[in-house]
């Protein structure tokens, strides 16, 4: 039997990955500060604590493992990481987890470890047009992330590097590209676009109107958390070292997701858009390297995953409507 420890278990991905891992037959350690929000972990030993403390790191690092998947972050959507005000903290935060983890990996010889990385790294000057974004995996410099968490993520990606060139780790980075799906932040101020345009349309009447950041013409695409899921276990198995995109290929702009999820949710809905932080004019994965490297994508076609994930959140607006509490 594999052994496999997740760190950042109590988060969206990490949760949903723990439960992929279990369902194939893995003995699985997750790491948080605190449980998954909405459900109960599948993981065999689930240890709270702080990532940020050597100690504890090299406790929780105490044998081998033959996987390690690092996703504790101090990470949110567009109104926690554009807005400036918790750049110390993410800086600060997620580069000392970084640096804790991967070299207490390093001290117990658990070589094979994988790192999340983000979207977020690309340079903003290649963003600009939001019809065409370039994001792909040798435009990442010169190096221009239009934010402290993208800077960190590149550091990250570096650190990971310099392990594996000096200390033969086997790394594995995906540059993750805005995941969804159920479970994932909806209402604490970390959500991110899907989630909070279904909470907000969940929470409208038919023909309301809704607050939407930004023109609605800035651009995205959108993986699914499974495909997310898949995509990360395929990677770590495979030989390719290298950082690969993680998304999906369809991209929307803003205004095209609102009326995806209004037709969903069978609602007529206005939109009012109002000034936010609203990050880069356009993004899209780009999978050209990941389906040459792993001769797979993802596939899975946008409005599925968002029909899903607005049944979630619409369920978790009644519950809280009704007084039951979400969590
Ligand atoms: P998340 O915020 O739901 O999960 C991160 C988890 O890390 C949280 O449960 C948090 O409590 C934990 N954590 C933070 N600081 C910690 C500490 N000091 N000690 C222990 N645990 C700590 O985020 P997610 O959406 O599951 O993302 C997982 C990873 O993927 C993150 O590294 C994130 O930056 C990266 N990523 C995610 C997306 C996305 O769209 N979700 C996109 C790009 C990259
Ligand atoms: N969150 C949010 N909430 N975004 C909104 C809203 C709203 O109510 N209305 C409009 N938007 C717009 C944002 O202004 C932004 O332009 C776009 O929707 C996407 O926002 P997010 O989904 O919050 O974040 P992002 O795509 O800019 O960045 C996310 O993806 C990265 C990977 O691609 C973040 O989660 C990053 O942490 C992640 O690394």
């Amino acid at each position: 039997m594999k052994n496999a420890l997740v760190c950042g278990a109590g988060g969206f991905i990490g949760h949903h990955l723990v439960r992929r891992l279990k369902a194939e037959g893995y003995w699985v350690r997750g790491v948080d500060l605190k449980f998954p929000r909405f459900s109960a972990s599948s993981a065999d030993d689930f240890v709270i604590g702080d990532l940020r403390q050597q100690g504890f790191v090299n406790s929780i690092v105490d044998r081998h493992f033959d996987e390690i998947y690092q996703l504790a972050a101090d990470m949110g959507g567009a109104g926690y990481i554009f807005t400036g005000d918790h750049d110390a903290d993410v800086m600060h935060n997620s580069a000392t987890i970084n640096l804790n983890v991967l070299d207490a990996a390093y001290r117990r010889n658990c070589r094979r470890i994988f790192y999340s990385s983000s979207a977020c790294i690309y340079p903003e000057y290649n963003q600009l047009d939001p019809d065409n974004p370039k994001c792909s995996e040798d435009s990442a410099y010169p190096a221009a992330p239009d934010s402290e968490y993208g800077w960190e993520k590149l550091f990250s990606e570096r650190l990971y590097l310099a392990y594996a060139r000096n200390h033969g780790m086997d790394v594995r980075i995906a540059r993750y590209h805005n995941i969804f799906g159920p479970e994932g932040s909806w209402n604490d101020g970390k959500e991110k676009a899907p989630a909070a345009l279904c909470r907000k349309i969940a929470q409208a009447f038919d023909g309301d109107g809704i607050e939407i950041w930004g023109d609605g013409r800035q651009t995205r695409s959108f993986l699914y958390i499974d495909e997310c899921v898949e995509a990360t276990l395929r990677l770590t198995s495979s030989g390719w070292t290298g950082p690969v995109n993680i998304g999906s290929e369809e991209m929307v702009s803003i205004d095209e997701l609102v009326d995806l999820i209004a037709k969903i949710a069978g609602k007529t809905i206005e939109k009012r858009h109002i000034e936010g932080p609203t990050g880069v004019r356009g993004r899209n994965s780009d999978n050209r390297l990941i389906r040459e490297r792993l001769g797979w994508a993802p596939s899975a076609a946008l409005a599925a995953g968002l029909a899903k994930t607005y049944g979630w959140i619409n369920s978790q607006v009644e519950r809280n409507h009704y007084g039951i509490a979400a969590e």
